[in-house]
């Protein structure tokens, strides 16, 4: 992990609670991506997800904060969600419901944010109506939805041992993480001469 605060700030949200979730790996990839450029990262993965069930009171406690916080500080995002019946999962919805708290702020939501977006399901059928679900929540959340979206059809075998095996899906993975630290680059390096001047 790049450590440095004068590095833009990625956060990953996804997976599943499966072990060696492909969709976890796949966040994984395009997080790693983000951070050989020059990224800090951060990541809520299946196993955070499970305790992030979506309550208005804060019965998700210091997990809900940390994810709220991280939300507030990013600079950029990455989401990467199974396709579980032609959509986004539970879990992962329940986690982006927190976004909510972010309205009253002064950049509210993903707000002029750039989001990669990534979705794994078993079929080509899911990917398609997967990926347009999380481009418009990431459009209802006033996120920029990067221009490359990865979706995988697992049914491939694309993941073997905690890996992505295959080398033109991890190019993909790969391209999302980069598009997202380039545009939250440029955001970054502009608001700090902002700040500066
Ligand atoms: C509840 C549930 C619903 C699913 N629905 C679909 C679906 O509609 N279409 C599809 O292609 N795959 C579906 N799948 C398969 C997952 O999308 C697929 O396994 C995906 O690669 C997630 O894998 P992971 O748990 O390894 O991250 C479903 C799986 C579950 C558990």
């Amino acid at each position: 992990m790049n450590n440095t605060t004068l590095a833009p700030l990625i956060v990953g949200i996804g997976g599943t609670v499966r072990t060696g979730s492909a969709t976890e790996v796949a966040l994984k990839v395009a997080l790693h991506a983000a951070e050989m450029r020059g990224a800090r990262t951060m990541g809520f993965f299946g196993s955070d997800l499970t305790r992030l069930g979506y309550y208005p009171s804060d019965q998700a406690g210091a997990l809900r904060q940390s994810l709220v916080s991280a939300i507030r500080e990013a600079d950029g995002f990455v989401i990467a969600s199974p396709a579980y019946h032609g959509s986004v999962s539970g879990l992962v919805k329940n986690a982006l419901d927190y976004i909510e708290d972010t309205a009253s702020d002064v950049r509210p939501y993903l707000n002029d944010r750039p989001v990669g977006l990534i979705t794994c399901a078993f079929g080509w059928q899911a990917i398609g109506s997967t990926l347009a679900a999380l481009r418009s929540i990431t459009h209802a959340l006033r996120g920029w939805p990067t221009p490359f979206g990865v979706g995988l059809n697992t049914s491939e075998r694309i993941f073997a041992d905690g890996q992505c095996t295959d080398a033109k899906a991890k190019s993909q993975l790969e391209l999302v993480g980069t598009q997202v630290f380039e545009f939250a680059s440029t955001r970054f390096e502009h608001s700090n001469k902002r700040g500066a001047a």
